[in-house]
């Protein structure tokens, strides 16, 4: 299938291989290798002389189509399915940079994103420096050399903070260095990055794109250069590899990508409104609240404003645990992007790894809470937050 279909279509029919039994739904292909016909074509096989299956740690059709699914959301020219997001992350690392490099990165991305380059890789000789998300002067002055790698997530986990992408895909083409994008906020059914310049598009597809909480994987997307002679080749060898169960699983999820993330989106936008108006809350941060700081250029760039919403509660921690602990419909669980709404206290979860100056540096106050914002009546979360907020 090409691009020429809309999303929707893309979302339900890319991707798909039939086998001979003519399956309608996508099959699930639960085996460690692929049996071939004779050494010669195990020898073929092997050395990528023939096309074809040959252990999934690399190669499983299952797999295949959910890269070739989310490929065709991205419009990318290749995908390759990780375990997890961050295992995306670290293949991505792992595959385009070598000791002596150097990273350019948000500071306002997640947790665990932080700890990997200033922690991880920083202990295999590549330096990163963390510079504001917004402050498109501050990633020019950042630039070294022998820079490689500029790395950012739009909307920000938990802030809803929105980067500059074009800007952004701007300085790294010109220092000659890539752009990657973590869209695990948006998924392509909102926001599609390489249509704005950058390299890389990475996924965490435990959240929006399974979209119900049950598995965990992950994504790399661009050119066939990056992802295919770069990224696979690590993940071939190394293998944090997307399992073919958690590829089906995620593949039948993205099904309905598109209605879900419209649907969240809009409640999103109306819990947003409510706690804007509640005195107990001292900020809301959404992207699609007009008093969002950078609300215009997530409207250029998103189809709509995604369903994180967070919000800083007065009073602090023990206020902001109250409302957690007063809820009765809402999750308490550090996941986002399910159906079921969930609720979560970044600077003691998520983000309790990280050090106080840099959770300060983010943004990340005590009183803050993160809702991930799902598919029940909005009306049912208000009152669940209401409940602790004391309104
Ligand atoms: C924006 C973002 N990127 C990456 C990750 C990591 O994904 P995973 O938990 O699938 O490794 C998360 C997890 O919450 C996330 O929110």
């Amino acid at each position: 299938m090409t691009d020429t279909f809309e999303l929707a279509t893309l979302s339900v029919r890319a991707g798909q291989r039939r086998t001979e039994f003519q399956e309608h739904s996508e099959a699930l292909f639960l085996t460690s290798s692929f049996v071939f016909d004779s050494a010669a074509q195990a020898a073929a096989r092997f050395t990528g002389g023939e096309e074809g299956f040959v252990y999934s740690r690399f190669t499983n059709p299952t797999v295949s189509m959910f890269q070739d699914r989310l490929a065709a959301l991205e419009s990318a020219e290749a995908c390759v399915a990780t375990a997890t997001g961050m295992s995306a992350i670290l293949a991505t690392a792992m595959a385009l940079l070598k000791a002596g490099d150097h990273v350019v990165c948000s500071n306002a991305v997640f947790g665990a994103t932080v700890q990997l380059y200033a922690g991880i890789l920083a202990r295999f000789g590549i330096q990163t420096t963390f510079v504001s998300p917004t402050e498109i002067a501050d990633w020019q002055r950042a630039l070294k050399p022998n820079t490689r790698l500029l790395f950012l997530e739009t909307p920000s986990n938990p802030l809803g903070v929105v980067s500059d992408i074009a800007a952004l895909a701007a300085v790294a083409k010109k220092a000659g260095a890539l752009l990657a994008v973590d869209n695990a906020l948006c998924t392509p059914a909102l926001q599609r990055p390489l249509e704005f310049g950058a390299d890389l598009v990475i996924h965490s597809a435990t959240k929006y794109l399974d979209g119900q909480g049950r598995v965990l994987g992950g994504a790399v997307l661009g050119s066939k250069a990056l992802v295919m002679d770069g990224v696979f080749g690590f993940l071939r060898t190394a293998g944090p590899t997307l399992s073919a169960f958690n590829a089906w699983v995620i593949l039948k999820g993205i099904e309905t990508l598109e209605l879900r993330m419209l649907a969240q989106s809009e409640r999103a936008l109306e819990l947003a409104r409510w706690l804007e108006a509640h005195p107990r809350v001292a900020r809301v941060f959404y992207p699609g609240l007009a008093s969002h700081p950078q609300h215009a250029l997530a409207m250029r760039q998103q189809r709509a404003g995604g369903a994180i919403v967070s919000f800083d509660v007065k009073g602090g921690r023990a206020a902001a645990w109250k409302v957690v602990d007063s809820t009765r419909l809402i999750s308490i669980t550090g996941n986002l992007g399910d159906v079921k709404t969930t609720i979560t206290h970044p600077a003691t979860t998520t983000h309790g790894r990280i050090t106080p100056e840099a959770r300060a540096a983010a943004g990340i106050g005590d009183g803050l809470l993160r809702v991930s914002v799902g598919l029940e009546a909005v009306e049912d979360v208000k009152a669940d937050l209401d409940r602790g907020l004391g309104g």
